[in-house]
């Protein structure tokens, strides 16, 4: 019998401010047409509903704690260029979109680097009643020096950001099971509201933190959120394959991509753990047209409208390097910095042409590095399903280059053709993101 095509999986990439990964999406005529203000609820309440429309799997936050200064050391740039900066909170917004949809799941990143992990065990135990078991934590340790002097502190070397992280990780995962399943009663007769013998102090003694618990929350259905990840280094890598459930990942050339996800996959072995239970997704910005003229047209009009400066300062936040040190038209891969080490898989074409600081700056500009797919609804999809073929992996997390009108396009034009071919749900089995990322 021949086998069932093997579904893919599919999260909306958002941020809680003007700038997702195109840093023209905020100036785009059709963002502006559609007259949604960034900082008011209705345009994330449009969009996560047109994503349950879709049957998404979720729709994501992502989140950064600073405006930076990492180009030419001054705030100017990221402001001129709104640079994914402002960026609201997006913990509050994961609460309002849980009353407001029903089965799409509702994740965001929290940093591991500035609270106490009471504070997040706290927290997402609290949205994932919320939102019935439909929370997902992207859990990750901030690299920019921006984000370390807004709470106070220094930025921290990768090793020590990641012991940090796995210990933070540890007591929030002990505080949720400080609670048996079972503990809550709420016999109004007996009285017993919980059974003590069934909730336990944790008595957390780490090199990092310290905490006693109990947890003062009950089990949430998903006891605790689903644990996402998008670290790339090695260490990064070996947290998301202990712990993560759904990894985001930037790969825009398809060999590396495919060497990322055997590599991921063999350490999630590594740690015991079966790797179809850690869902790959790869960014991809896409662009829809009529005709594949009209789509190169579109792509090409908007990669036009993002100015190289605003490339590079969001290139020197991410890497937390001023490239104004840089000749732009240097080969990027050559320099030996070690703060330029990260990205390396972004730094060529996908057919392996080493780009210059200014072409990687620009393409960081355009999608972060995201590879573009543009076309018909129909070549479209068979692009997204050509890379996730050769490459593996489980899906996409898709990045609009103007919102929300790129969205609903991608939901009402490319999901029907994906659903036709037998690679996309037609509704939602489960309730929670866990089910979702397993169904
Ligand atoms: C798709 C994607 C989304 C990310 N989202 C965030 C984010 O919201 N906030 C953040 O501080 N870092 C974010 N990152 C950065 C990484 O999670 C990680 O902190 C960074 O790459 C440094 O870790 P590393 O040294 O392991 O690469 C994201 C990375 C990727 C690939």
């Amino acid at each position: 019998m021949a086998r069932a095509p093997r579904k893919i999986h599919l999260a909306q990439f958002l941020v809680h401010g003007p700038t997702y990964h195109s840093h023209a999406m905020w100036r785009h005529p059709k963002t502006r047409e559609a007259g949604f203000d960034w900082r008011r609820p209705e345009l994330y309440e449009h969009i996560a509903r047109t994503c349950e429309r879709g049957k998404f799997d979720m729709v994501f936050f992502a989140d950064l704690n600073y405006i930076s200064d990492s180009f030419r050391g001054t705030l100017a740039p990221a402001l001129k260029y709104g640079s994914q900066a402002p960026e609201h909170d997006p913990m509050p917004l994961l609460a309002w979109l849980g009353a407001v949809t029903k089965r799409v799941g509702l994740a965001s990143t929290f940093s591991v680097s500035n609270q106490h992990p009471f504070y997040a065990a706290r927290m997402w135990g609290t949205i994932d009643h919320l939102t019935s078991g439909r929370a997902g934590w992207n859990v990750v340790s901030s690299i920019n020096h921006n984000q370390a002097a807004n709470y106070g502190t220094e930025r921290e070397p990768t090793d020590r950001r990641y012991e940090r992280a796995h210990e933070y990780y540890q007591v929030c995962r002990q505080l949720w099971d400080s609670w048996d399943e079972d503990a809550l009663v709420m016999d109004p007769e007996a009285p017993m509201f919980a059974d003590a013998n069934k909730v336990r102090r944790i008595d957390f003694e780490g090199e990092f933190f310290r905490s006693r618990g109990p947890l003062n929350v009950t089990p949430s259905p998903q006891n605790g959120p689903v644990i996402l990840q998008a670290g790339t280094s090695p260490r990064g890598r070996d947290f998301a394959a202990q712990y993560a459930e759904g990894i985001f990942a930037i790969q825009p050339q398809r060999e590396e991509a495919k060497k990322y996800r055997d590599d991921i996959r063999e350490l999630v072995a590594k740690f015991g753990r079966d790797p179809d239970d850690c869902k790959l997704l790869f960014g991809a910005q896409v662009v829809i047209g009529s005709s594949e003229q009209e789509a190169q047209e579109k792509m090409a009009e908007h990669n036009e409208l993002v100015e190289p400066e605003a490339g590079m300062t969001i290139l020197s936040a991410h890497l937390d390097f001023d490239l104004s040190q840089l000749p732009p038209d240097s080969i990027m891969e050559e320099h030996e910095h070690p703060a330029l080490q990260r990205m390396k898989t972004r730094y060529r074409t996908d057919d392996g042409r080493p780009l210059t600081v200014a072409e990687v700056a620009q393409r960081h500009g355009q999608s972060v590095s995201l590879p573009q797919f543009a076309g018909t609804p129909e070549s479209v999809t068979d692009q997204l399903l050509d890379f996730v073929d050769h490459a593996g992996g489980d899906g996409f997390m898709l990045s609009p280059i103007y919102s929300p009108g790129a969205i609903g396009e991608f939901v009402d034009l490319v999901v029907p053709e994906l659903q036709k071919r037998g690679r996309f749900r037609k509704r939602y089995s489960g309730t929670t993101l866990r089910e979702h990322l397993r169904g």
